[in-house]
């Protein structure tokens, strides 16, 4: 099988936790599916609390081979933390770390505060993936911006 590591990192409350319980439940529970591009797949996933990054962040860094990183479209602050915890992440590693950029927490529409657009261009950036998601919601995009990780990390 073919195993990437992936740790998921972001400010506090932005909802890391619920994506990935979000695909766990979904991708064992409900529609199990060992195989991506016919390969089996392992993901091993770490869920940090968005409190104790600047604790662990040269453990997180030197563990796993990807991102994902992760803000609320209703916290603009989250979205700062972001840039200054990839700037981190490239820092200890010296190199562009593999990534994918998550804005959650769509379903609060009402309240955007960073716009798609900024978004897009941010992810742009960092030559990565961009996905806005709901964990509240669900849908196929939490499935998507895990595997998407997963081939990237395959890639290099
Ligand atoms: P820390 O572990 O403390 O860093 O937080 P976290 O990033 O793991 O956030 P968590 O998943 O615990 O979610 C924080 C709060 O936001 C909870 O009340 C969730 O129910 C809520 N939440 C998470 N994702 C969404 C979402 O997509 N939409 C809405 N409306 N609420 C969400
Ligand atoms: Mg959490």
């Amino acid at each position: 099988s073919v195993e990437s590591k992936i740790c998921i990192l972001g400010g506090p409350g932005v909802g890391k936790s619920a994506l990935v319980v979000r695909f766990l439940t979904k991708r064992f529970i409900w529609e199990y599916d060992p195989t991506l591009d016919d390969e089996s797949v392992v993901m091993e996933i770490l869920d940090t609390a968005g409190q104790e990054w600047s604790i662990h962040r040269e453990g997180h860094v030197r563990w796993a081979d990807g991102f994902v990183l992760v803000y609320a479209i209703n916290d603009r602050h989250s979205f700062e933390e972001v840039s200054s915890i990839k700037q981190c992440l490239d820092e200890v590693k010296k190199t562009n770390v593999q990534c994918v950029l998550v804005g959650n927490k769509i379903d609060l529409l009402h309240e955007v505060n960073v716009p798609t657009s900024e978004g897009e261009r941010l992810a742009s950036d960092w030559a990565c993936a961009f996905f806005e998601t709901s964990a509240s919601d669900g849908g196929e995009d939490i499935s998507e911006l895990f595997h998407e990780l997963h081939r990237e990390i395959r890639r290099r």
